[in-house]
């Protein structure tokens, strides 16, 4: 929460800085910031997906912030994990007249319609750590290197295991993402490309036999979801043997998931929980990790995201190139839509401190 008042803080300050230039510019004082561009002062209009994860609410926070200080006025809607809803939210948006439109999609394939609309009113998109498929109308992509999300997670099970040094064989179960969410094929299949070799080898075995994405999927990255999924799994497939680790592509999921476990008498000496991953390094679960629960997650700094999709609506609307690093990865149907990918970053309890607290993402206390 500290980080949210510190945010909401910053945008009032920056607000107020805002307010401050526009009076200069009104008193015919504030020259170099009237040569800006017409579109400084503008509104950029921001879709999230959802408030239920504590992270888009920190995506929004964030991007209000960064934009506000680079001069703009914004607009931050979130969707309720309702795809119709986030259509008529920005179909409000560009209603509403805004120059740029940053989008984290809650269904990647439904947004076709709408960024026509955009396209026609000559409002640029930045697609936001989701990639919208299927439609051309996306000018930049920005967002972490997804594959290596999930070769992180995956990683960590295999050393934690000792698979690679000859010990097992192990029992895993396998969760992804929500199936219309353009960033779970890349974080499972960045996991199976360091996970296969051991199921193949029988060191790694997946007692459910659902190993298909089509069978591991959790709709709209829901924790109930998982919790259930993984409550049926334990009641069907380990009526003998426990689980050893459990490749959880989120978070929230993982919350889920260690429930579960506990109710089914995991958690102690004698049967300790499995080795479990996540992402995000949300609050809640960076804490199961200093409790010794969830094992792992991967720590993607939502402020340099922020920084990196509000570059990108700052040049594109000052009619300069953003700064792009990837214009092979992300096909979206239609175009290989240019990108920014940060890299993702491995965090357990030996260097939580280091990433998240010496880093500035989270105060000491916050985590107590
Ligand atoms: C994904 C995102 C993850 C996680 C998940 C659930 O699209 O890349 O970091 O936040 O959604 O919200």
């Amino acid at each position: 929460m500290r980080n949210r008042r510190a945010a909401l803080a910053a945008i009032a300050g920056a607000a107020s800085l805002a307010l401050t230039l526009s009076a200069c510019g009104q008193s015919g004082e504030g020259g170099s910031e009237e040569k800006a561009g017409d579109a400084k002062g503008g509104t950029i209009g921001i879709a999230m997906p959802t408030k239920s994860s504590e992270r888009w609410i920190t995506d929004g926070a964030n991007v209000e912030k960064d934009l506000k200080a680079k001069g703009y006025k914004t607009k931050l809607v979130f969707g309720e994990d309702d795809p119709d809803q986030q259509v008529s939210q920005i179909e409000n948006l560009i209603t509403q007249g805004v120059k740029a439109l940053i989008i984290a999609a809650i269904d990647n394939k439904s947004l076709n319609n709408v960024l026509q609309q955009a396209a026609d009113a000559k409002i640029p998109v930045i697609s936001y750590d989701r990639l919208i498929l299927g439609s051309k109308n996306v000018d930049y992509y920005a967002s972490f290197d997804n594959e290596k999300v999930g070769k992180l997670q995956a990683t960590y099970l295999v050393d934690k295991l000792g698979v690679a040094s000859g010990k097992g064989p192990f029992n895993i179960e396998l969760f992804a993402g929500s199936n219309d969410d353009n960033n779970t094929k890349y974080f499972f299949n960045g996991a199976m490309s360091v996970l296969q070799p051991y199921i193949d080898s029988k060191k790694l075995v997946v007692k459910s036999g659902q190993t298909k994405m089509t069978q591991v999927t959790t709709l709209r990255w829901d924790g109930a979801t998982a919790q259930k999924r993984m409550e049926d799994i334990l009641t069907s497939s380990y009526k003998s043997g426990k689980v050893d680790a459990v490749l959880s592509p989120y978070d929230g999921i993982s919350i889920g998931i260690i429930a579960a476990l506990k109710s089914d008498g995991y958690g102690t000496a004698a049967k300790p929980l499995p080795v479990i991953s996540g992402q995000d390094a949300e609050l809640a679960s960076v804490k199961s990790i200093i409790a010794g629960q969830q094992s792992m997650t991967v720590y993607k700094d939502l402020r340099k995201l922020a920084q990196v999709a509000t570059d990108m609506v700052d040049a594109t609307l000052n009619g300069k190139k953003p700064e792009i690093n990837d214009t092979k990865s992300y096909d979206n149907g239609t175009k290989v839509v240019p990108a920014y990918l940060l890299q993702p970053v491995s965090v357990d309890k030996t260097n939580y401190q280091k990433e998240l607290v010496d880093g500035g993402y989270y105060t000491a206390d916050q985590l107590k």
